[in-house]
Formats: structure tokens, sequence, C-alpha cells
């Protein structure tokens, strides 16, 4: 890792020892900038960002602790510089004091110069770290603020209800729901909202790793546990103690790690493989599946005292063709997320194009939906999207071979379109043959044209 190399005020009332830590702290690479008073100093922490400030604690004019006292009580914790308090062994109460008030940490005197730059550096690698993760956070609740759960549909209000109220408990939740309907996303949204959000969200997808793995993934093992475990590891669910882990697509667990977890549940704790002592943890877990886990249980490949220690809180997510007048909102949405991102305009979704959307059977859910609308979205020369510039692709379910779906609306409505591009194609864009040769006036064919933006 590159060193970290910062911005330093440095404050001692005594000008030798200035000059021969300021000189030291330069030489490591570090901008310093150095005072012997103290109110210089707090007009310099107003002034500049500081990432640390080494301060004496013993001076005539304020003490190093008042200083501390004074920039916990005016500037909010994330933009106060990471502190280090220097201290002769009399004043130690003082340094102690000040590490209550949140300074990183304090050097008594004497101390070798290279002790304090070892504090420095820790200190900004601190430093950077809680930039960081603020970042990550902020990043976050963007994210959930412009892109969260969109839906009017009395099923997707109900099920936003729920996430609000459960996300308030520990409870777990077992979410359930076709392909793309926003599994993941009601998830994240729960750990989002609950008490614990600032503590990790783990994801493991059971489905992605295989059973050979997926227990130590989940448990962790310890050194020489199996052949290849050359170290520790730390599993999953100790990575996520304190917060949320999520198990994507439970149904493919197999049954001696079904066992497993549902000792986790029942006990709140587990053993690393290999390990002589069992771990104890304090999370939420959540669980999503696009399987009929009750089918499963009956059909005897999911134990079912693990299904009902999951599903305490139930979270049914409804296929998006049940709920089409959410289409709108979504259509809307995604046109903004993705013009966004391409820093393209895109003003309007014709009331065609959006009949198109809301007719169609969606069996990949909204996924599929905003893949077709980033498809739009890219290949559309704006402002419009009309009925042209949409393009099912379409999954499950596959249509007759050369039908975009099995909706006859839009199915008529790709023909007409089509026609009248092969038309033109035929005619080498000559308007008045391609209306001879579709058969209908200049007038219907310039309608057409406008209706499906072709040129
Ligand atoms: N109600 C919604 N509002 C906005 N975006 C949504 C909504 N539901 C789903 N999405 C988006 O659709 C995509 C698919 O959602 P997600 O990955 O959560 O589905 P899933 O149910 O976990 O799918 P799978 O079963 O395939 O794992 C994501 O990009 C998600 O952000
Ligand atoms: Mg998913």
């Amino acid at each position: 890792m590159e060193p970290a190399r910062g911005l330093v005020l440095l404050v001692d009332d005594e000008e030798k020892i200035l000059k021969v830590l300021g000189r030291a702290l330069r030489d490591d690479g570090h901008e310093v900038v150095a005072t012997t008073s103290a109110r210089e100093a707090q007009r310099l922490l107003h002034e500049r960002a500081f990432e640390v400030l080494v301060v004496d604690n013993r001076m005539p004019e304020k003490s190093g602790l008042d200083m501390i006292r004074d920039l916990v009580s005016t500037t909010p914790e994330a933009e106060r510089p990471q502190v280090l308090m220097m201290t002769a062994h009399a004043t130690i109460e003082g340094a102690i004091e000040a590490m209550k008030l949140g300074a990183f940490d304090y050097l008594q005197k004497p101390f070798e110069v290279e002790e304090l730059l070892v504090a420095v550096r820790r200190a900004l690698a601190q430093e950077r770290l809680r930039t960081q993760h603020r970042y990550l956070l902020s990043e976050r609740d963007e994210e959930f603020n412009h892109y969260g759960m969109v839906g009017r549909s009395r099923a997707i209000q109900d099920v936003i209800r729920r996430i609000e109220l459960v996300a308030q408990s520990r409870s777990t939740v077992l979410i359930t729901g076709e392909t793309g309907t926003g599994k993941e996303l009601a998830a994240r949204a729960i750990h989002d909202r609950s008490a614990q959000r600032s503590m990790p969200l783990i994801k493991v997808n059971c489905a992605a790793i295989p059973e050979t793995l997926l227990e130590s993934e989940l448990f962790g093992h310890v050194r020489g546990a199996f052949t290849g475990a050359a170290s520790n590891k730390r599993g999953k669910f100790a990575l996520a103690d304190g917060g949320t882990i999520f198990l994507d697509e439970i149904g493919t667990m197999t049954p001696a790690l079904q066992a497993k977890l549902l000792r986790v549940l029942q006990e709140r704790e587990f053993e690393p493989l290999g390990a002589e002592r069992s771990v104890k943890v304090d999370l939420r877990v959540t669980a999503a599946t696009n399987r009929n886990l009750p089918r499963m249980v009956s059909e005897g490949s999911f134990q079912e005292d693990l299904y009902y220690r999951l599903s305490v809180i139930p979270i049914e997510i409804p296929p998006l063709r049940e709920r089409r007048e959410d289409v709108p909102l979504l259509v809307e949405h995604f046109v903004r997320r993705h013009a966004d991102r391409m820093g393209k305009r895109i003003e309007r979704v014709e009331d065609a194009a959006l009949e198109l959307l809301a007719g169609y059977d969606w069996p990949g859910n909204v996924r599929e939906l905003e893949n077709t609308i980033e498809r739009a979205v890219v290949l559309s020369p704006g402002p419009f999207i009309g009925p042209a510039d949409i393009s099912i692709v379409g999954v499950a379910s596959a249509p007759a071979p050369g039908l975009p779906s099995l909706r006859l609306h839009q199915n008529v409505e790709w023909a007409e379109r089509e026609t009248v591009k092969r038309a033109l194609e035929r005619t080498g864009g000559v308007k008045k043959q391609a209306a001879e040769l579709l058969g209908i006036s200049q007038r219907a064919l310039s309608y057409y044209l406008s209706k499906y933006h072709v040129d």
C-alpha cells in the first residue's frame, strides 16, 4: 500500500520542538502547517480540512485538551481531523480525557520522532478509511432514495409497508417471488432501514457457490481443517455479525447444510470447520428464493423445521404481470436512471410505447423490463421513446418464431412497423412508391411513419 501522506496541523508552544517535529513530518512526505499558538491553530482548523491534528497538551494560551473540547463542540464528527495528543507524564489524565472525546491516540513525552511518524501514518490511514466508509454509506443512501422500490400498486405498497415494519425488528425474513421481481432489492431495503444499517450486510448466493465450498464460505474454517485450508478463514456468518446475512437462492441448499443452518437459527452459534469451539453471533438472517419451498417441504427436499424458522416474516413479491399499473412508474424510473448514466436527454416515453410495455407479460419481471428500457434508451436517438424503440427480447416461454410476444396488440404493432420499414427499404425510401406497395394512402403512411418514428 502507498504510504499515506496527508495534511497535518502541528501545535506546540515550544518553537524548538515544533521545528524538529515539523521537519521530520515533512521529510516523511506530509504537508505540515505548524504554529505555537492555540488560537492561531483554531483559526487554521476552520480554514482548512486538516487530516491530522498533533497537539501538545500543556500550552499557555489554551491547553490541548481544551482545544479538543472546542473542536468536538463546534465541528461535526465527520469534519474533525484525527487527533494525536502529546503529553508529559504529569498530564496523562488529560490524554485519557482526550481519548474519551475521540482523539485517535496520544504520545507520552519524551518520545522518539519515529513514534510520532508511525502514529501520524496510522491516524491518516484511519482517516482515509473513515472517509471511504462515509462515502460508501452516502452513495448507498443516494441509490436507495433515487432508485428504491418503485411502485404504486396495492401489492407493492403492501410489500414496502412490510419492509418498513420488519426493518424495525431483528426477525428472520423469507422473501419469495419469481425471478427478477426485486427480492434482493427488498433484502437490501430491510437492512438499509434497520438500526444496524451501518453494520455489514453480507450476501451469500447459495446457488453460485459449489456445495463443497459453501459450508466453509458460510461458517469459516481453521487452518488444516481440510486439504487446502492453509490459513484460518472467517465465514460469512462471522463477517455479518452485528448486521445482516442475506442467503440468496436458499432453495438450492443441500440437506446437510440445511441442518447446519437450522442450528445457527436456533442457537445463534456455529462451529467453523475443524474448530473445537463454537462462535456466537448476533445478526439478522434474511433469505430469498424463487422456488416453492412448501412444495419442496412436502416432497422432502427442504427441511420443514428450517422452513418455519426462516419464514417468521414472509414477504411475497408478486410478479409484474399481476401489477401492471406499476409499469409506467418503473419505466419512468429506469428511463431516468439509464438516461442519466449515459448523459442522454429523454423527454418522454410515448403513450403507444407505454401501452406496448404494459401489455406484455414480463416473464423476467422487473429485471426484464429494466433491460428492455436500457436497450431503448441506448438505441433511441431521443428525445422521445416510441414503440419503434422498444424491442422485447423475452426470456422464458418463447413466443412463436418471428413474433416478439404472445400479446396480440404488441404483435400487430410489430407487424405494422416491420411492414412499413420493409416497404421503405424496397423503394429506397421513396414514400410515394412505398405507400403504393403497402396499398395505403400517402397520408396513412405518414401516420405510421410518425407513430413508429421510422425515417
Ligand atoms: N419495485 C422496484 N423498483 C425499482 N427497481 C426494481 C424494483 N424491483 C426490482 N427492481 C430492479 O430490478 C432488478 C432485479 O431485481 P432483483 O435483483 O432484486 O430481483 P430478484 O428477485 O432478486 O431476482 P432473481 O430471482 O433473479 O435473483 C434490479 O435491478 C432491481 O433494482
Ligand atoms: Mg436475486
